[in-house]
């Protein structure tokens, strides 16, 4: 939630920082803003309410101009989007100013000591009191320096020493025109290296269109940038070195390529992204997965699956192949019930929890919980070096690559195929499955991207369907086994994009209470590819359509049990049952895109919502 970044060096500021918050405006698009040192030694401040075409805008018409400066785009959590609550913020002087992701969580108690001190706020945000604690800091230093750096950067470390919360940071000040500083905890923050100035940034995209050599700064690390010189430390102003990592994806990777949106891109890119997951990983029938080498897997009693969002959905549909393959129990909670539950944890359970950004506020707090009762700590993400990892006992990464839609499609699969990887790896650890069962899965995970490619091809279906149905206000998904878990994304997806009110359900819940809501006109999208209980599912969709209700069925290619029973049908091909929500989900990712495009939604910037939700 929210994108910083900050440029120092020989060129012009403005064009840099503002081609770095395009790439970050997945990050929230409430308001935008920036600041820049100019020559004539003043900070020049833009801010505007909305997205930053607003302050792309506002900058032709009055431009600012400066070699040094930070930039932000926010999603607001404290005050309303509006041009006083965007950022960047500045102190009472007006010589120190400051963007900031994250939240001051004891922002009210500092703001009553400062403004009993005399400072004066014009803004609702949490963020302001942070420039006003470093003018606090900056007058209290001493004025020669201190042998830790540059004033500033003792200043941010001792404000940041005052402050609750999470935060990545870049605060600027007149004193020390070409520095910017930069500050992270539980929040990203990356240094971008180049030879024509040194960048921050929340995330790679917004620097590589300048350099691909980048420092993924680690938990409670400042850092100094000057033009030609970076020097980081800890929170006790200890110096600290980085390892640099060259970027090897490219920005076209973050970049629309011809495609009308980001969302539409990444749902096609699912079968290179998942060849991706399992490359290296998938070995003459076995799992390969290093990663996990030092988990004590003979003391594993339960294990516990958690994530948010669409991250939890791919827990819920793990969990039936984990209880399959490893005979043991398996409890899915999400981030943010887990976190505040008086739960039994203790070292005997392995506890997964999966973010793709790495950085979901509830999930975190729900996997220290764990981790502090002793728990095996194993993170599942697609951002290397994230704050999920710091957390970890063991890390698998997802490699699904960048994605930049706030709403998740390749990620999600990529999170699902990847838990599928580790319960294959640990189930032949344990040796509770049948060898057999399980070549039979590893097999359909090669054939994944394939699969994953011929589910694309129905988009033409899922286009019509969707073109035609868009003007219904509610819909019902519904499924059994793993097409519930598949039934509550496919209605995720369409909420977010389409703010069509979906809900999914267990099939065989219906009549216990939701079948209240169908009647004449009602649409409901039945997950009903090959499963055990696919006669069962048919006997609740016959429920619906007794009391008048339309179906639309996503069913296996090459299989006439629905036809019958469906006005709408699209075909995917089948794969095996525990595997098929990574094929399933696709027809419906295309409804909810369809059905967002057809109602003039922007499926790559929902309403209200942010990538990376790094609050509570
Ligand atoms: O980065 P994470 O995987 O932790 O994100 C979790 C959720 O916020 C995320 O899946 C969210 O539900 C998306 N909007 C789904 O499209």
């Amino acid at each position: 939630m929210c994108g910083i970044v900050g440029y120092t060096g020989p060129q012009p500021a403005v064009p840099l920082l503002l081609e770095g918050l395009r790439h970050l405006e997945y990050r929230g698009y409430d308001s935008a803003g920036l600041a820049v040192v100019s020559a004539n030694g003043h900070l020049e401040i833009r801010k505007a309410a909305g997205r930053l075409d607003r302050l792309t805008e506002s900058l032709k018409v009055a431009p600012i101009h400066g070699r040094v400066g930070v930039g932000h785009t926010r999603w607001a959590t404290h005050g309303r989007p509006s041009d006083e609550n965007a950022h960047p913020h500045t102190d009472c002087t007006g010589r120190v100013c400051v963007v900031h992701n994250g939240v001051v969580e004891n922002y009210r108690e500092l703001r009553d000591q400062l403004l009993a001190q005399g400072h004066h706020f014009t803004s609702e945000t949490d963020t302001e009191v942070l420039a006003h604690l470093i003018e606090v800091e900056l007058t209290e230093l001493p004025e020669a320096s201190d042998g830790e750096g540059p004033r500033l950067l003792t200043a941010c470390r001792k404000a940041l020493d005052r402050v609750e919360g999470l935060y990545a940071i870049a605060a600027v000040s007149l004193d020390d025109p070409d520095l910017i500083v930069g500050a992270r905890s539980r929040a990203p923050l990356i240094v971008g290296l180049s030879a024509e100035g040194n960048f921050l940034a929340s995330d790679v995209p917004a620097v590589l269109g300048e350099t691909r050599r980048v420092v993924r700064l680690k938990e409670q690390d400042l850092v100094a940038l000057r033009p030609d010189s970076v020097l980081i430390v800890d929170r006790y102003g200890r110096q600290r070195e980085r390892a640099v990592d060259v970027v090897t994806w490219d920005r076209t990777a973050a970049e629309k390529a011809g495609y009308p949106h980001f969302f539409l891109k990444e749902v096609y890119e699912q079968p290179e992204a998942l060849e991706r997951t399992c490359a290296g990983r998938l070995v003459d029938d076995h799992v390969v997965l290093p990663e996990l080498s030092g988990l004590d897997v003979e003391s594993i009693r339960r294990v516990v699956l958690t994530g948010c969002g669409s991250a939890y959905h791919a827990c819920l549909m793990a969990r039936y192949a984990f209880e399959a393959w490893l005979r043991l129990p398996v409890d899915v909670d999400m981030g943010s019930e887990l976190r505040y539950r008086d739960v039994a944890l203790d070292p005997s359970v392995l506890c997964i929890a999966v973010s793709q950004s790495g950085e979901t506020a509830d999930t975190l707090a729900a996997f220290e919980l764990a981790r502090a009762h002793g728990a095996q700590c194993v993170a599942l993400t697609n951002s290397v070096g994230s704050a999920i990892t710091s957390l970890a006992d063991h890390v698998v990464y997802q490699h699904s690559g960048p994605e930049v839609a706030v709403v998740s499609s390749k990620t999600f699969t990529g999170q699902l195929t990847t838990l599928l990887l580790i319960g294959l790896a640990l189930a032949e650890r344990v040796g509770r499955a049948t060898p057999v069962s399980l070549q039979k899965v590893v097999g359909a995970l090669t054939d994944l991207p394939r699969s994953v490619q011929e589910a694309l091809a129905t988009a033409q279906d899922s286009s019509r369907i969707a073109e035609r149905h868009a003007h219904v206000n509610r819909l019902l998904f519904l499924g059994r086994g793993v097409g519930y878990p598949t039934a509550l994304e496919g209605a995720l997806k369409l909420k977010e994009i389409s703010y069509i009110h979906a809900e999914g359900y267990p099939a065989g819940e219906l009549k216990h209470g939701p079948l209240a809501l169908v009647e004449p006109g009602s649409l409901v999208v039945v997950l009903a590819t090959r499963s055990a209980t696919l006669g069962k599912l048919i006997s609740n969709i016959e429920e619906v359509r007794a009391r008048g209700g339309s179906i639309i069925a996503i069913t296996s290619r090459g299989d006439d049990l629905i036809a019958p029973h469906a006005d709408e049908i699209i075909r995917v091909p089948e794969t095996v049952e525990l595997v098929s929500p990574v094929v399933n989900v696709v027809p419906m990712q295309l409804l909810a895109y369809y059905a967002a495009v057809a109602r003039g939604c922007d499926p790559d910037k929902p309403r209200n919502l942010a990538k990376s939700v790094t609050v509570e």
